[in-house]
């Protein structure tokens, strides 16, 4: 959606701080031994406390509350009985809905503190995050964005998920335009003012190729690598994005 009142900012900044809020609970109980539905349900109690819903569930039918994705699973990582193993990196993708309004942020944390090469594929899926909003203003082509995030992603030697993308989003999940995470010559459509949209760095240490695992939900990498993810969505400006799941 493109906001075009004080209301729907609002409306939208309420249902960011749900998310911000689940996702902070959740990494806040992510150890070894706990199990992904575990933490779910610290993200659904979130949710319930603020009268907010899960976005998946709702426009989807998402078999649980939060998208939780443990090593070479991608996204889309159904909650269940899988514990936590030291040295795991786990993605703890939000959605929440909240009074018809839509936010969407995911965090790549990592279970103790053993493998360095996970850290550092967190890292470069965080600060491409980061270097894609730096890149996004009113006026610049969409595939600018992409373009910042791949940039990033390569110089550290890793591989975009290229099927996954970012997208606008507030009325629904998933709404126009979609925003790659690496440059799409074809995508020289504008940033507008008020456009609010996701920048999701999917990337992977291996190829960034990914195939359905076969729950019907789960994408994992193809080459068994592991992959991180970090999210955040935000409203066009025409100097610094407003990042409304911070
Ligand atoms: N949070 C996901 C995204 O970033 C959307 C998950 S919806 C699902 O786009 F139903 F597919 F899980
Ligand atoms: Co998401
Ligand atoms: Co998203």
């Amino acid at each position: 959606m493109s906001i075009e009142t004080q209301e729907q900012l609002e409306a939208l900044r309420a249902a960011g701080r749900v998310v911000a809020d689940a996702i902070r609970a959740m990494r806040a109980e992510v150890r070894a031994g706990v199990s992904t539905r575990e933490l779910d349900e610290t993200g659904a109690r979130v949710f319930a406390r603020a009268g907010a819903r899960s976005g998946p569930q709702l426009d989807y039918g998402f078999p649980g509350t939060n998208c939780i994705s443990v090593n070479d699973e991608a996204v889309h990582g159904i909650p269940g009985g899988r514990r936590l193993k030291d040295g795991d990196l786990v993605k703890l993708d939000v959605t929440a809905e909240l009074n018809g309004y839509y936010a969407d942020a995911c965090v790549s944390v990592q279970v103790g503190q053993t493998s360095a090469s996970y850290a550092r594929l967190a890292d470069a899926s965080r600060r491409a995050l980061h270097s894609g909003m730096r890149a996004a203003r009113a006026g610049v082509p969409i595939n600018e964005i992409g373009r910042a995030v791949e940039t990033t992603v390569a110089s550290y030697g890793y591989s975009v998920c290229r099927d996954l993308t970012g997208h606008g989003i507030g009325r629904r999940i998933h709404e126009p335009p979609n925003i790659p995470s690496f440059q799409h010559p074809r995508l020289d459509q504008r940033l507008t003012e008020g456009l609010v949209i996701t920048i999701e760095p999917i990337i992977a240490a291996g190829s960034g190729e990914v195939h359905d695992a076969g729950d019907g939900w789960t994408l994992k990498t193809r080459d068994g690598s592991c992959a991180a993810h970090f999210e955040h969505t935000i409203v066009i400006t025409d100097r610094a994005p407003i990042v409304l799941t911070a």
